[in-house]
C-alpha cells in the first residue's frame, strides 16, 4: 500500500465510524504564541480539547502536516523525518479507550493487514505521586484485540534492566506514557490539558540484528530502545487532565487524540525500517540518484546525504507553502538551514549545478492531490527554493575556502574562528562543525556563543534558539550556581535515591532553584547530608569538563539529565558533563572549571512545588 492509499483509506476509515474529515491546519500555529511550528496534530485542536465544541461536531478524522525542528539533526538515519504527516482521529467528548483500541487494532490489523505478531504496545504505569491510576482497563482491552488474532498478549510491567520477557502489553512511567504539549506531567505549565497515553510499536524482527549492531548491544532491548528494531507507529492519548494549581484535575470531557506517523505506518507496511523507501520518496529519490550518478543504499555516508536531502527540501517544500520563507528570523531561519543543508549534502554527493527546485518540483507533484495549497503557490515555491540555494553557493564556496585555509594554517579551529565565520561570510555554525568533524574535531560552542552575545547588534537569528540552556545569562554568578545544581542533583540521588530527577531548574544571579521528583518532605538530617555531599565535593576542588557523546554513549555512561532538545545537542549528540567522578550529567552549559571556585553552599529553603514534584532553593557563600 502506498503513503497515499494509506492516507485515504484511514481517513475513510475513521468517516466510516461517524467520523468528520478536516484539512491540515498550517504549519505555523494560529492564535498559539507557545510553539514556532504545528510538531503534532493535537496543536491546532487545543480549544477544542478544553471543551469548547468543534464546528463539526465531536468526531473528527484529519491528515495533519507536523514539522519539528528538534529532529533536524536527527534526520538521516531511517525513521526520522523534520516534516511528517500525522494521522489524527478526535473523540471530543465522545468515545473513549474501548471504542479507539478497537478501532485502531481493526484499522492496522485488516485495513492496512499488518501481521498484528508484530504488533506491540505499551501503556500508563500510574503514578501515585500525580493521582491518576495504572491503566489496567487498556491494557485488558489490548488483550482482548489481541485474542481475537488468537495471540495470548502478556502484560508486563517494565523494568528496562529486563527487556522484553516474553511480553506484548508493557506498563512504562509517565517519561514513555503520558503526552502533552510540553511532555510528561511535570513538565506541564499550568491550564495544559494532558494525559496518558497508550503506543504502538512495529517490530520489525530481531532477526535484522539491528540491536547487537547498535551502541546499546550491551544492554537489553525493548520496545523504547532507541536501536531502531521497534518503530512507534501510533500513540492514543487519553487527554483527560489539565493541570490546575500543579494538580491534575479532568476536563470537562474525557477526549481522545490518536496521532500515528503516516510515513511510519507506510514503512510498517513494507516491512522496511527506512522510511526513505516509502512511495512518497521514491521519485525524488530517482532524481537524486539521477544527479548525481550515486545509488541510495550502497554506502552509509551517501545514504545520509540522500536522506538528510529528502527530509530537508520536502520540509522546504511544505514550509514555503505555508508563507515560511528563508530568513535570518524566526521561523524563516529553519527553512533557510534546511535548504542549505540539503545544498551542502548535495555537493557532498557530487552533484553539479543547483537541484533544490527540481527536487521541490517532484514533491509538489507527489503530493499536490491531497495539499492543494502546493499549487496555489508552486511558482513561490520554486523560486525561493532557487533563490537561496544560489545565495548560498556563494556563500558556502566562499566559506569552506575560508575554513580550509584555517586547518592549512593551524591544527584547531577555534570557537572564535568559527564565529569569525558565521559574521564575516554567513556560513553557519552547523556547517562549520561537519567540516571540524571530517577533520576529526569539534567546535567550542561556549566561545562561539559568548562571541555571538558580544555581537548582539548583529541581527537576530534563530541560531540563538538553540543556545538557551537554562540559563537567565552566563555570567559567572550564574555559572557557579549552574554547576552547583549538577552537585545538588547527584547529592540528592545519593541522600534520596535514584527516583530523584530533575524536574526544573531555574538560575538567577542570586540563587538556584531547583525542583525534583520525591514525594516527602526532606528531613533536617537528609538536608544536612546533602550539603555536607555538596560542600566536601566543592573542597576537593574536582576539574569539570564536557565530552560530545552520542546518546546512546551518555545513556550506556550512565549520564543523568534531561536528554531533551533543549539541551544543545550537536549533530545527534549530546553534551555530558562531568564533575570529577561524582557527577556526569547531560546539559548545554556553561560551567566553572574547578569545583573549588563555589565557595560554600547553603540549602536555603525545601518545599513542595507540585504532586511528587519537591523545590530546593540554595544560595553559594
Ligand atoms: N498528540 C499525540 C502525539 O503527537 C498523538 O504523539
Amino acid at each position: 500500500m502506498t503513503a497515499q492509499e494509506l492516507r485515504e483509506k484511514y481517513l475513510s476509515f475513521f468517516e466510516s465510524k461517524g467520523h468528520k474529515r478536516i484539512p491540515s491546519a498550517s504549519l505555523i500555529p494560529e492564535n498559539d504564541p507557545t510553539t514556532l511550528f504545528t510538531g503534532s496534530g493535537m496543536q491546532p485542536m487545543i480549544p477544542y480539547l478544553l471543551g469548547e465544541p468543534h464546528p463539526e461536531g465531536t468526531r473528527i478524522t484529519d491528515a495533519q502536516k507536523c514539522f519539528r525542528t528538534v529532529d533536524i539533526d536527527e534526520a538521516g538515519d531511517n525513521r526520522h523525518t523534520t516534516f511528517f504527516e500525522m494521522l489524527g482521529n478526535w473523540s471530543l467528548g465522545d468515545y473513549f479507550k474501548k471504542e479507539q483500541i478497537s478501532w485502531i487494532y481493526e484499522f492496522l490489523v485488516k485495513g492496512v493487514g499488518l501481521d498484528p505478531t508484530r504488533l506491540y504496545v505499551t501503556v500508563f504505569r500510574g503514578n501515585d505521586g500525580i493521582g491518576v491510576a495504572r491503566d489496567e482497563e487498556s491494557a485488558k482491552l489490548w488483550q482482548e484485540q489481541f485474542a481475537q488474532s488468537g495471540i495470548e498478549a502478556n502484560v508486563i510491567d517494565m523494568s528496562e534492566r529486563d527487556g522484553m520477557q516474553g511480553g506484548r502489553i508493557f506498563y512504562y512511567d509517565d517519561t514513555k506514557n503520558w503526552w502533552s504539549r510540553s511532555g510528561g506531567p511535570q513538565s506541564m505549565p499550568e491550564g495544559e490539558p494532558g494525559g496518558p497515553d497508550s503506543e504502538m510499536f512495529w517490530d520489525f524482527g530481531e532477526e535484522l540484528g539491528m540491536h547487537e549492531a547498535s551502541e546499546l548491544r550491551d544492554q537489553p532491548c525493548h520496545v523504547n530502545c532507541d536501536c531502531g528494531r521497534f518503530l512507534e507507529i501510533g500513540n492514543n492519548v487519553f487527554m483527560q487532565y489539565k493541570k490546575i494549581d500543579g494538580r491534575f484535575e479532568p476536563l470537562p470531557e474525557n477526549n481522545v487524540d490518536f496521532g500515528g506517523g503516516l510515513e511510519r505506518i507506510a514503512a510498517a507496511s513494507i516491512n522496511d525500517p527506512d522510511v526513505f523507501r516509502i512511495d512518497v520518496f521514491s521519485k525524488a529519490l530517482k532524481q537524486l540518484e539521477n544527479l548525481s550518478g550515486k545509488t541510495y543504499g550502497d554506502r552509509q555516508e551517501e545514504t545520509y546525504a540522500f536522506r538528510v536531502i529528502l527530509d530537508h527540501l520536502r520540509a522546504a517544500t511544505f514550509l514555503i507553502a505555508d508563507g515560511v520563507l528563508p530568513s535570518n528570523k524566526d521561523q524563516g531561519y529553519f527553512t533557510r538551514r534546511l535548504i542549505r543543508r540539503a545544498v551542502r549534502f548535495g555537493t557532498k554527493l557530487g552533484i553539479d549545478g543547483a537541484f533544490a527546485e527540481k527536487i521541490g518540483t517532484v514533491f509538489v507533484e507527489v503530493y499536490r492531490d491531497s495539499y492543494p495549497e502546493l499549487t496555489t503557490n508552486q511558482e513561490r515555491i520554486y523560486s525561493e527554493l532557487m533563490g537561496e540555494e544560489t545565495k548560498f553557493r556563494t556563500t558556502l564556496a566562499k566559506g569552506e575556502r575560508e575554513v580550509e585555509k584555517i586547518f592549512g594554517k593551524k591544527e584547531k579551529l577555534s570557537g572564535e574562528d568559527a564565529f569569525l565565520l558565521y559574521a564575516s561570510f554567513g556560513f553557519p555554525l552547523e556547517l562549520t562543525e561537519e567540516i571540524a568533524a571530517e577533520h576529526g574535531q569539534n567546535v567550542d560552542r561556549e566561545i562561539f556563543e559568548a562571541e555571538f552575545k558580544k555581537h548582539q547588534d548583529l541581527s537576530r537569528t534563530g541560531a540563538e534558539q538553540k543556545f538557551a540552556g537554562g540559563l537567565a545569562d552566563h555570567s559567572e554568578e550564574s555559572k557557579r550556581l549552574h554547576t552547583a545544581t549538577h552537585l545538588l542533583h547527584q547529592a540528592l540521588r545519593k541522600v534520596l535515591g535514584d527516583h530523584v530527577a530533575q524536574k526544573g531548574s531555574n538560575i538567577t544571579v542570586e540563587r538556584l532553584r531547583f525542583d525534583f521528583s520525591h514525594d516527602k518532605k526532606m528531613t533536617d538530617e537528609e538536608k544536612a547530608s546533602v550539603v555536607e555531599i555538596v560542600n566536601d565535593v566543592i573542597k576537593k576542588d574536582l576539574p569539570v569538563h564536557f565530552e560530545v557523546l552520542s546518546l546512546a554513549e551518555a545513556k550506556a555512561r550512565g549520564a543523568i539529565g534531561l536528554f531533551e532538545d533543549k539541551y544543545v545537542q550537536l549533530g545527534g549528540k549530546v553534551k555530558v558533563y562531568f564533575v570529577g567522578d561524582f557527577s556526569k550529567e547531560v546539559c548545554g552549559g556553561p560551567h566553572v572549571d574547578h569545583t573549588g571556585e563555589l565557595g560554600s553552599f547553603k540549602i536555603l529553603k525545601e518545599e513542595a512545588s507540585s504532586a511528587g514534584v519537591r523545590r530546593i532553593k540554595a544560595v553559594l557563600g
